[in-house]
């Protein structure tokens, strides 16, 4: 058997072409790479899906989305042209036999096709069952999944059994499209291609954690698929639960998929089990009623729903993770939508100075390190130090906190450059076989056994959601909840 990492796709298969996904994402993201020169010479595009469409209008459609995210620079013609040499459209229902057929024709002497399925999940065990019958997936080939896998322990099992038919482990590849993102992985250099925080990256030196992913935009139409899933299994469970494995993981012995996957499982197996009591002073459900967001009047979570929902579009909760390097460390994680502010990011609050020598106004004015690591929008690494602030002072020395700043957005800054789409660094590993930033089958699976419990904790103490007006940071109880412990949210 070849080695998954060391050949490449030489058909990339995208079924469900015609959805959202695919055509913001996804053909935008090969076209990209393509004309960095980054895909192999020679490989095919084949876009899949139930539409009848032809070729130049699916081409079109591509182009369209192409230039929207090539802004503010312009599309390179010729890049284009080679890459829509590569696209080819078919029609198929991949879920049925005559669709697999359909597209096996297509795809035809191909030796490695990788198929990404952008589908509904409710789809990826008849898709899987039907490419295997039809020989489509042979033992070469690789699939892609999407984020949710399963909508709890149960049937994020059933999926990966169904998976697991047509494909051994290793050439799955799990989405989650926060590994994509620069300053995730940049996550992994920081801590360890530095000397400087290892050593103070455990339960002497760090007082908590803080893990913030607010979003400002609502769930509009969204809702047929988010009512039944909520924050917590729509963004606790997957981009939260890797961000907090990237943080509190042990150094890998190298960058090998299993290495790093090995030590985020981990992780998860660390986290502790909620129960009743947790859930009930631990964590907190909000939904959004009407406000205002970014100066504008929006509608609640239930008028876009319809009808009243039990749904949460926030959660803020408590984490412990029971092991020697993290044992009596917070970790505080909060999400929601409709909230003032798109801002994802990690804070390491480190522990006060075990003694001051200051006294007076320099007493009052000391305060603890603080690491900010600022993901989306803007990237930025700050460290908060303290300081001696300038000038005389009979009452004694006066401190200010001042951040050391890697300014990433500055150093890096090119006006011209467009913002890279997340999934470019995933489908180019797809591409070359390397399974470092994809969720490993145990891993999804720990993480589903953990938020499970969660959710059965909420049920047993019978928590609703509390409403919050949007535009604000979530229901009062968030406060409260981080106050509880003596700490605060990072503003
Ligand atoms: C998706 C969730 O996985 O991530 C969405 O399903 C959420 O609800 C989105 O809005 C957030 O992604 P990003 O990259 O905009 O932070």
């Amino acid at each position: 058997m070849d080695k998954p990492g060391r050949q490449q796709v030489d058909v990339f298969v995208i079924l469900g072409a015609t959805g959202d996904l695919a055509r913001h994402m996804l053909l935008p993201s090969l076209y990209f790479l393509d004309a960095e020169g980054l895909l192999p010479e020679g490989m095919k595009v084949i876009g899949a899906a139930r539409t009848a469409m032809s070729r130049p209008a699916f081409l079109k459609e591509v182009r369209e989305q192409v230039e929207a995210r090539a802004k503010p620079a312009k599309v390179h013609e010729a890049a284009w042209e080679r890459f829509a040499k590569r696209v080819h459209y078919v029609q198929a229902d991949v879920a049925k036999a005559e669709g697999a057929k359909a597209l096996k024709d297509e795809i035809g002497e191909a030796r490695l096709p990788a198929f990404y399925l952008a589908l509904s999940p409710s789809l990826f065990e008849p898709v899987c069952k039907a490419l295997k019958a039809a020989d489509v997936a042979t033992p070469m080939s690789r699939v892609v999944l999407e984020k949710p896998v399963g909508h709890d322990l149960e049937s994020s099992r059933k999926v990966n059994a169904a998976v697991a038919h047509a494909f051994s482990e290793d050439r799955v590849f799990r989405i989650d499209h926060y590994l994509g993102k620069e300053t995730v992985q940049n996550l992994i250099a920081l801590r360890f291609a530095n000397t400087l925080f290892e050593p103070l990256w455990n339960n002497l030196a760090v007082d908590h954690v803080q893990i913030t992913v607010a979003e400002t935009v609502g769930v509009g139409d969204r809702w047929p698929y988010y009512d039944d899933y909520g924050a917590l299994r729509d963004m606790l469970q997957n981009h939260m639960l890797q961000l907090l494995c990237l943080v509190a993981m042990e150094p890998p012995a190298d960058l090998d998929p299993d290495s790093v996957r090995n030590e985020k499982v981990k992780v998860l197996k660390s986290l502790r089990p909620f129960t009743r009591r947790m859930a009930e002073e631990w964590s907190i459900r909000g939904q959004y009623a009407s406000g205002v967001v970014e100066g504008e009047a929006v509608a609640s979570y239930e008028s876009e729903r319809g009808q009243p929902s039990e749904t949460e579009t926030f959660v803020a909760l408590r984490a412990e993770i029971d092991n020697w390097r993290w044992a009596g460390v917070p970790f505080f994680l909060r999400t929601g939508k409709r909230l003032p502010e798109r801002r994802t990011q990690i804070v390491i609050q480190f522990k006060g100075v075990p003694h001051s020598i200051f006294d007076g106004a320099g007493r009052e004015d000391l305060i603890a390190n603080r690491l900010v690591i600022d993901l989306q929008p803007d990237e930025d690494i700050e460290l908060l130090l303290m300081n001696k602030a300038p000038g005389l002072n009979q009452s004694g020395m006066r401190l200010q906190s001042l951040p050391l700043s890697l300014s990433l957005a500055k150093s890096y800054a090119d006006k011209d450059a467009r913002r890279r789409i997340a999934y470019e660094p995933l489908m180019l590993e797809i591409i070359n076989g390397v399974t470092t930033l994809f969720v490993r089958r145990d891993e999804v699976e720990q993480a589903w056994e953990w938020i499970d419990g969660v959710a059965d904790a909420w049920a047993a103490a019978s928590m609703k959601p509390k409403p919050y007006s949007a535009g604000t940071w979530g229901p009062a109880g968030a406060f409260a909840l981080i106050e509880r412990f003596g700490r605060a949210w990072y503003e």
